[in-house]
């Protein structure tokens, strides 16, 4: 290359560097000062728990690159920023519009309060907002911000009704490009029925625990994942709702008012791979159309009415993991059919009225079996040994029911079990020293029964133990010393869950057994269980399991005490 060639090529290359710079320099200045603004805002306003905002250095010629939570675009805007998780409390800054490239905004997880500020929908480039997890009350109302492809509003106070106008939601101008919408765990109501099929890409849509009202009607098909769980929804599901092509992946109509009997036209949705009707009043027979649904691996039909007799259809439901038949009303001996389905790791059949079948019905011999919930049941008679051949087996919950005799000290062999729950039977004589070989246990519920004898000193040994109940039992003698090892160290235990943690949730969705486990006495809990919804009992027994700790309200102390009384 020659000289001259050198030189202008450097030329070039400075006054590249230059303009670049003035380019940043400019805007990227302006999004500064807006971002110093903020800083001090939250600052004001949080005056001790601070997120990394805190941090950020004033000093620095940008924001982009070394501030915590900042994003910026080629041209050196700053188009992202995610505060979520950052201890904010008070009102929502009002002056994000300010930063003109702003695409992104995840203030989601933090204590923000107060209505949405006037100059949130002058931020019209924002295409992804997450304001979930918050304290933010008065309406929903963005109706410039017609570029969303997500909106996340979930778990706020926001209120009012929802409902489309010309083609759009009332509180978007235009929802050409959303695909997810989450409102869930508000107070919006809304009649839902024309609600959806509006919004040409929206795929993903949570509209869960809020007033909406309503019948299911067509409109949900074209989603990927519906749900509106935990609404006042009525009437039928009329067959209507899922035509040929249904593209339902995930469907959730939990805790409403919905009744008849579910459509078998849900064979139409062959994606479906959740499908949860909990909670409703439906009733006549399982759909027989679920067994035409190759890929079904979550099935929650818990507390409605439907008919003892199911489908045999639903053998063909080969990847089914997840059923939950709870508080159906079945009586009886516990149905053969559960033993053909075997890829099921969970099976929840509490709050029933079954007798027998426990042995009989082959769902011990479930090879991948690791939660078995029976309780509530009215199961008499000697605790079944057969368990102790489980190879899969987790979670033992037998209580509630009139089991009578001993606790087979084989149970003490079940290395693998991590919940045992034999509480409120008619259980007598010893606790076997063998419990102290379950290394694995992270819950031992045996209150309520008429144990007696002393507590044996191997209970020590369980050294994954952080939930121990043997109140109301006739136990005798000294709290031995060697308890201080109980619960030493779970941590093996809770990595060993956390590695399997992406599979199915473990919580059954139902709050007895977290009651069970923690007491109403226990402080705070009493109120907290009774604003408790299904969700929140499911992720709250799941966080336990998987050894997440108990977080929230509830929960005072890292883990909970044992109880002796
Ligand atoms: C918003 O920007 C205006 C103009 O720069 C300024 O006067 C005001 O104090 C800002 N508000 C906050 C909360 O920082
Ligand atoms: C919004 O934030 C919450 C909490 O940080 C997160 O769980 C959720 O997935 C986010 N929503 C979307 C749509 O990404
Ligand atoms: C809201 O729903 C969307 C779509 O299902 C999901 O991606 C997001 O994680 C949900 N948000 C929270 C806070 O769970
Ligand atoms: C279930 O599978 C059998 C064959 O194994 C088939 O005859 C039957 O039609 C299937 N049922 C449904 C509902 O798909
Ligand atoms: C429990 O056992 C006691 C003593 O064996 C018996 O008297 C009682 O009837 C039993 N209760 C139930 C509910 O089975
Ligand atoms: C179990 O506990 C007993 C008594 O505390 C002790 O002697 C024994 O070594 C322990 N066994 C194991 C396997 O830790």
């Amino acid at each position: 290359m020659s000289r001259l060639h050198h030189h202008h090529l450097l030329q070039l290359m400075c006054s590249l560097l230059i303009s670049a710079e003035l380019v940043s320099g400019t805007t990227g200045g302006d999004d500064m000062a807006v971002l110093i603004q903020l800083k001090a805002f939250l600052r004001a306003h949080n005056q001790i728990n601070r997120g990394a905002y805190d941090g950020w250095p004033e000093a620095s010629p940008s924001p982009c690159g070394s501030w915590r939570g900042v994003g910026c675009d080629a041209d050196g805007r700053v188009s992202s920023l995610d505060l979520s998780s950052s201890s904010i409390s008070g009102p929502l800054f009002g002056n994000f519009s300010g930063l003109s490239g702003l695409v992104r905004l995840d203030l989601s997880d933090n204590s923000i309060a107060g209505e949405l500020p006037a100059d949130l929908d002058r931020c019209v480039g924002l295409q992804h907002l997450n304001l979930s997890y918050n304290l933010i009350s008065g309406a929903l109302g963005v109706p410039s911000l017609t570029k969303l492809r997500t909106l996340d509003v979930s778990r706020n106070r926001l209120e009012g009704e929802v409902v489309v106008v010309s083609g759009n939601f009332n509180f978007l101008g235009a929802c050409d490009d959303l695909v997810v919408l989450n409102v869930s765990g508000n107070s919006l109501g809304g009649d839902i029925a024309g609600l959806l099929g509006n919004c040409p890409r929206l795929r993903y849509v949570d509209l869960s625990m809020n007033g909406f009202t309503g019948r299911v009607t067509q409109g949900i098909a074209s989603l990927a994942q519906f749900s509106a769980a935990e609404n006042r929804l009525s009437g039928t599901v009329p067959p209507g709702v899922f035509p040929e092509r249904c593209g339902l992946q995930s469907l959730d109509l939990s805790g409403n008012r919905l009744s008849g009997s579910f459509p078998d036209s849900v064979s139409n949705c062959p994606g479906l791979t959740y499908l949860s009707l909990s909670g409703n009043g439906f009733g006549g027979q399982i759909p027989a159309g679920v067994g035409a649904i190759p890929g079904l691996e979550t099935l929650i039909l818990g507390s409605n009415s439907f008919d003892r007799e199911m489908p045999l259809s639903l053998t063909n439901c080969t990847a089914l993991r997840y059923l939950d038949i709870s508080g159906n009303g079945f009586g009886g001996e516990v149905q053969g059919l559960f033993a053909k389905l075997e890829s099921l790791t969970h099976l929840i059949l509490h709050s029933n009225s079954y007798t027998g079948g426990i042995v009989s019905s082959g769902i011990l011999g479930l090879p991948k079996l690791a939660m078995l919930d029976l309780s509530l049941n009215r199961f008499s008679g000697k605790l079944p040994t057969e368990v102790t051949s489980m190879a899969s087996i987790k979670y033992l919950v037998l209580a509630e029911n009139t089991f009578s005799g001993q606790i087979p000290a084989a149970y003490g062999q079940i290395a693998q079990l991590q919940v045992l729950d034999l509480s409120y039977n008619n259980l007598t004589g010893g606790i076997p020293a063998d419990v102290g070989s379950l290394s694995s246990l992270l819950v031992l519920m045996l209150a309520g029964n008429q144990l007696s004898g002393e507590i044996p000193k191997e209970i020590g040994n369980c050294t994954s133990l952080l939930w121990l109940n043997l109140a109301a039992n006739r136990l005798s003698g000294q709290i031995p010393p060697e308890i201080a090892g109980v619960g030493r160290d779970p941590s093996p235990t809770f990595a060993r869950n956390q590695k399997d943690a992406a599979e199915l949730e473990i919580g059954t969705g139902k709050c007895p057994s977290v009651v069970r486990w923690i007491p109403l006495g226990y402080p705070g809990f009493n109120y907290v269980e009774s604003e408790m919804s299904w969700k929140d009992c499911r992720s709250l027994e799941d966080r336990i399991l998987k050894g997440y700790g108990c977080q929230g309200t509830c929960c005072q102390d890292k883990y909970h005490p044992w109880f002796l009384q």
